[in-house]
């Protein structure tokens, strides 16, 4: 077999058709001034960052469908995750480069996006439909019947664009519900879905953990009251917002917010969190925990991505109507606000409990804590 040319630098990166690509809608890039060069030049760059992200997350919802999964796959998983977080750090402080970009240096060449639109950017609406947002979850946009549509050609006709997130909406399942079937099917005091008496099980361990949860609020109860030496009137307050957040638990691990079908599922999923989260120092449970976190992590990157931008926008346009037709920073800020895919892991900090009240772990061993390596009769969590 004939051994590839060796290829030069040049050729490898494509470094001359890369930079060939930032004349935006003009003949030649000589038409364009610093400030317009540099707009385009961050947003391609963030598109390549997107690029990457959808990689990284495809990679990591393909291992969270599969029917088992290995756990030594999760540190791989972990990577990825970590990766997305990254990239959309990254991409973040590009928009210090961009914020250098003065109020009226922008105006100058404005007119010519509109109404074209980072709305209309297609590998965002893919990365938040392989997350899992739904759309009924988007915010409404203002003068456009959806994001689909903003994807269109000027003239109605379909684009490249609105093909792509048109396939990536069939490309299914999202990460969030491979992940959540993974994770619903943790065992719990090492019992599974289909371990005879599983519901038992698991609705005992959420009563143990709501039973914590009363010592908890007790203790914060005595605390505010010995310290803060409160009228009457308002420990009545106090304690009523406190058990205000009980109830709340209660009606969390219940699913009570979610319809009935789905609520045994919901119900096993949510009480699974807190028991990875509570014992992940338990070895076979230590993978699961750091996706976890890494899910978290890499959400808040996105989240922190689309504030930041918001107040770039601001410092930039101020409160003016976008090119794409939104109410600009107040639409912003609102996905920045309400957009959340991993929603059961985010309740999951509030009901965590201090590992002293957390309820003890039945059969440890089940979970690889024993003194030989190996002991653990699971080759696989969740899975
Ligand atoms: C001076 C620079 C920028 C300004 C003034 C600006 C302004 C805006 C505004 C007002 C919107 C809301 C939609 C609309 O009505 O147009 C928007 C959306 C968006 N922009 Fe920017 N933007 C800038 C730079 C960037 C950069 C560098 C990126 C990186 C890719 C970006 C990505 C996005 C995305 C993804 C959306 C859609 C947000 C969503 O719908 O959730 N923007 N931008």
């Amino acid at each position: 077999m004939a051994r590839p040319r060796p290829a030069s630098y040049w050729e490898y990166i494509r470094v001359e058709d890369l930079l060939h690509l930032q004349n935006g809608v003009a003949e030649s890039e000589r038409e364009l001034g610093n400030d317009e060069v540099r707009f385009i030049v961050i947003h391609q760059i963030d598109e390549l960052w997107f690029k990457l992200v959808l990689r990284e997350l495809v990679a990591a919802r393909d291992l969270f469908a599969r029917p088992l999964v290995p756990e030594d796959a999760l540190a791989g998983a972990v990577a990825s995750l970590h990766r997305v977080t990254v990239c959309f750090e990254l991409a973040s402080q590009h928009f210090r480069l961009m914020e250098t970009m003065r109020t009226q240096d922008y105006l100058t060449f404005r007119d010519k996006l509109n109404p074209a639109s980072g709305f209309q950017s297609a590998q965002m609406r893919e990365i938040e439909v392989l997350l899992g947002l739904a759309d009924d979850e988007r915010i409404p946009f203002g003068n456009e019947s959806s994001y689909l549509d903003a994807l269109k050609s000027h003239d109605g006709s379909p684009s490249p664009a609105l093909a792509r997130v048109l396939a990536r909406r069939q490309d299914l399942p999202t990460l969030k519900q491979a992940v959540a079937a993974w994770l619903h099917r943790t065992p719990i005091q090492g019992s599974t879905p289909d371990t005879p008496g599983d519901e038992a099980v698991v609705a005992d361990y959420a009563r143990q953990y709501l039973a914590g949860h009363e010592v908890l609020y007790q203790r914060a109860l005595e605390h505010a009251v010995r310290v803060q030496a409160l009228a009457p009137a308002d420990r009545e307050r106090l304690e009523a917002r406190y058990r205000g957040q009980l109830e709340g638990a209660r009606r969390h691990l219940a699913a009570e917010d979610v319809a009935p079908e789905q609520r045994a599922f919901c119900r096993r999923l949510r009480v699974a969190i807190l028991f990875v989260d509570s014992n992940r120092t338990l070895p076979l449970l230590s993978w699961p925990g750091q996706i976890i976190d890494g899910l978290i992590e890499c959400e808040q990157a996105m989240l922190a991505f689309r504030q930041r931008h918001a107040r770039m926008v601001e410092r930039v346009i101020g409160r003016r109507i976008g090119t794409g037709g939104s109410d600009g920073v107040a639409y912003l800020d609102q996905t920045a606000l309400k957009y959340r895919v991993f929603t059961e892991i985010w309740a999951a900090r509030t009901l965590l409990l201090p590992p002293d009240l957390c309820p003890p772990v039945a059969k440890a061993t089940f979970y690889g804590l024993t003194a030989t390596t190996g002991g653990s009769p699971a080759a696989t969590t969740g899975g």
